[in-house]
């Protein structure tokens, strides 16, 4: 098995592109549900990005992605741990508000971290009830196999959208050793098939499948009839997400689908040494605030220095 968060070439123009969606800019109109059915239908491929704050949100929304996760990547990218599990519901749901209202026209989808909704049904329902009030947000995603459709049937008919995150699901990271690439035998391949249906059956509003064979994911994405965004999962699907802080060059090494577009830690480090050159020689720039001439005359009478 591979680890799937290695960097190991570079990203090559795919001769099948197909022409991006326009229906779904954010800077147009509001993202729901209906409008990524209405991508998917006309084999429109739309863009996702994990997102954490909300000015991020705003230049997201401003350059036209429609979907921005709010993934329990955090623990990683914001909050500094090793691994997904760190992620606090509380931080999470603060993270999703923040997000939705920096790019109010993009749906946002929130990660329910882990044990917001493996320990028992009614506390998921809750705590994705939480999301959606707390966190306004449009759908909310959670880490799943065919075991927890009754949970998703539970959630869809309380109204919440849940987006199902099968194949490599990174909570089970430790359970399996690592951010493994799911589906690489036959047996494992049929099983997510099997957890893709199963959501389906049980009303999930979207599929997001992980690190899966390009021939899994087609069959997922042949027997679906909702949106099924990838992550490393292949071109099949009608959307792609990935970690925003892989394309801006802020992680130390990324996935393969994931290459950086820009060197943003470079930069970052750039923007630092200028900084320190501009306090070492004091050229801070012009400063706004002054006293007037009768209240300077005042100050200086007041400590002593008239
Ligand atoms: O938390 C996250 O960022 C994710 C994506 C990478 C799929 O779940």
């Amino acid at each position: 098995m591979q680890p799937i968060r290695h960097a190991t070439s570079q990203a090559k123009p795919d001769a099948n592109a197909r022409e991006v969606w326009q229906g779904a800019d954010p800077t147009i109109a509001t993202v729901t549900i209906r409008t990524l059915l209405r991508a998917m239908r006309e084999k429109k491929p739309f863009a996702a990005l994990t997102c954490y704050d909300a000015t991020t949100a705003r230049w997201l929304e401003r350059a036209g992605v429609p979907v921005l996760l709010v993934g329990d990547t955090a623990a990683e990218v914001i909050l500094g741990y090793p691994n997904t599990l760190h992620a606090p519901l509380d931080f999470l749901i603060t993270l999703t508000a923040a997000v939705k209202r920096g790019a109010p026209r993009c749906l946002v989808m929130a990660d329910m971290p882990f044990m917001s909704y493996q320990a028992n049904e009614d506390d998921g329902v809750r705590n994705a009830g939480r999301f959606m009030i707390e966190g306004n947000a449009d759908t909310v995603k959670l880490e799943v196999d065919a075991s927890f459709a009754s949970l998703v049937a539970k959630m869809t008919r309380a109204g919440v959208p849940v987006v199902a995150h099968i194949g490599s699901r990174p909570q089970h990271a430790k359970q399996v050793g690592g951010y493994l690439a799911a589906g690489k035998t036959a047996e494992d391949a049929m099983k997510i098939i099997d957890d893709a249906d199963a959501m389906l059956a049980a009303g999930a509003a979207m599929l997001l499948v992980e690190a899966t064979p390009i021939e899994v994911t087609e069959e997922i994405v042949r027997r679906s009839n909702v949106p099924v965004i990838g992550c490393g999962a292949g071109s099949a699907c009608h959307g792609q997400v990935v970690v925003t802080h892989d394309l801006l060059g802020l992680t130390d090494r990324q996935p393969p689908f994931a290459l950086p577009i820009m060197s943003m830690g470079k930069e970052l480090g750039e923007m630092a040494d200028t900084w320190k050159d501009r306090v070492r020689t004091g050229a801070l720039g012009d400063h706004p605030y002054t006293l007037a001439d009768e209240q300077r005359v005042e100050f200086f009478r007041r400590i002593g220095r008239a």
